[in-house]
């Protein structure tokens, strides 16, 4: 039995909050805006949020029904002049493990560079990038067992459909094509929703980064995950103790020190998140077949700790074989190996390559 959506709703309107050109590094081209956007998820989730298919293999006894509305925070950036193509194309991005929408565009004069909406944003492109559901500005549910890949992935699958239905801001049509990029975890998230969503999904290709089909239960131990309330209790204290987060970042690095700014370390140690448990412990999904029939490319750091330990990303032809499987009916199926990039491919000195891939896949998706 699968954790098909029951009944996934938006609310007709988003929430304005405020024209943000303090946060979100915007260059001359581009407005950056935050929002909130109300979601209605009612979705089946596991009863054990340790389950690790996230309940893609669970039968019914195993399950529990997740009713519940959350605000969904995010950051929408737009060109000031688009191009009629242009605008019917938005990039849905979706941070990582302990991350927020800022790791799309580090909220600092410092490491402007770094930002991939402001990149995008020149070359044309449109993007909403989010914070997870129980992450950064968005709802936190009190109990982190309703923080499940299925829950996020439905909360993504709404927004989408969201995006092409009604317009999210005054004056913004809605999207005719939705590109879903992701990293890590959030990479999981969108796999998730390609599985429960097959040919029906509304997303018009994906980009998932930092993702490989490897056993997640091995790597787990490398992120020496611990209770977001003893790391850092001033801030976490009152959270569920299933809520965690990491404070050894340099897993996310190469371990070449001359490749990443060690400032850059330090701001993400200040500026992390939490994640769940489930998070975590249910990454396994990405070995589940997921019937999508758009395109997809998956971008790996070709010293990603996680990933690319033990030569595993030496041949990319071997890995995207073995990789392709899990997407059959994909319409095309691309694995790309960016040289020097850690695991957190858009935070080192290489990221400017990863940067130029994803926007060459989303025009090669859209026909731009
Ligand atoms: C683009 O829009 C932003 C935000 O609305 C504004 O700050 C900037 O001056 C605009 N740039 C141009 C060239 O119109
Ligand atoms: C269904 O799940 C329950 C609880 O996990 C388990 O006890 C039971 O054996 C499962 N039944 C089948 C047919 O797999
Ligand atoms: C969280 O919800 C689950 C499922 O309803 C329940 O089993 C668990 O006891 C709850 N945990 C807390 C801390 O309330
Ligand atoms: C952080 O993790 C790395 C491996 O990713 C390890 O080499 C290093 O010793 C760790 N640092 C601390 C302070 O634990
Ligand atoms: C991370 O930041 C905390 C303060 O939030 C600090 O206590 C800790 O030493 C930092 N860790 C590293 C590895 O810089
Ligand atoms: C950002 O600029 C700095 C200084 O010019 C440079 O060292 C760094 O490599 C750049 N980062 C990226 C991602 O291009």
């Amino acid at each position: 039995m699968f954790p098909f959506p029951l009944r996934t709703t938006v609310s007709a309107l988003s929430v304005l909050l405020h024209l943000s050109s303090i946060y979100v590094a915007s260059s001359q081209s581009c407005g950056c805006t935050s929002i909130v956007i109300p979601v209605h998820v009612d979705v089946l989730v596991p009863k054990d949020p340790a389950d690790p298919f996230g309940g893609l293999k669970s039968n019914a006894s195993s399950l529990r029904r997740l009713d519940d509305t959350y605000d969904v925070f995010g950051v929408f950036c737009q060109p000031n002049t688009t191009s009629p193509k242009n605008a019917d194309v938005i990039q849905l991005l979706v941070h990582g493990f302990t991350y927020t929408n800022q790791y799309w565009s580090p909220p600092t004069e410092e490491f402007r560079n770094y930002s991939y909406t402001e990149f995008a944003c020149d070359r044309g492109l449109s993007s909403l990038a989010i914070d997870w559901v129980g992450v950064g500005l968005s709802s936190r549910p009190a109990n982190a067992s309703d923080v499940q890949y299925a829950t996020g992935a439905a909360v993504l699958s709404q927004l989408a459909r969201y995006l092409k239905t009604a317009s999210i801001l005054p004056g913004i049509q809605p999207f005719k094509r939705i590109i879903g990029i992701g990293h890590s975890a959030g990479s999981i998230m969108l796999n998730f929703g390609a599985i429960v969503d097959g040919a029906q999904s509304p997303f018009d290709g994906f980009i998932l980064t930092s993702l490989l089909n490897v056993d997640l239960s091995t790597l787990a131990p490398l992120l020496g995950a611990t209770s977001a309330r003893d790391d850092t209790p001033l801030r976490w204290g009152a959270l569920d103790p299933d809520y965690i987060t990491t404070s050894n970042r340099s897993i996310f690095y190469p371990t070449d020190p001359t490749s990443f700014s060690p400032r850059m370390v330090i701001f993400d140690n200040f500026t992390k998140d939490v994640g769940s448990v489930s998070t975590v412990l249910q990454g396994d999904i990405t070995s589940v077949t997921a019937h999508y029939t758009g395109p997809v490319a998956k971008v790996v750091g070709s010293e990603d700790g996680f990933f690319c330990a033990a030569g595993r990303c030496v041949d990319v032809a071997a890995l995207t074989a073995a990789e392709r499987i899990l997407w059959p009916e994909a319409e095309s199926f691309e694995v790309v190996v960016a040289q020097g990039s850690g695991h957190d491919l858009n935070l080192d000195f290489f990221a400017k390559g990863p940067f130029n891939t994803f926007v060459g896949f989303v025009n090669q998706f859209t026909g731009l």
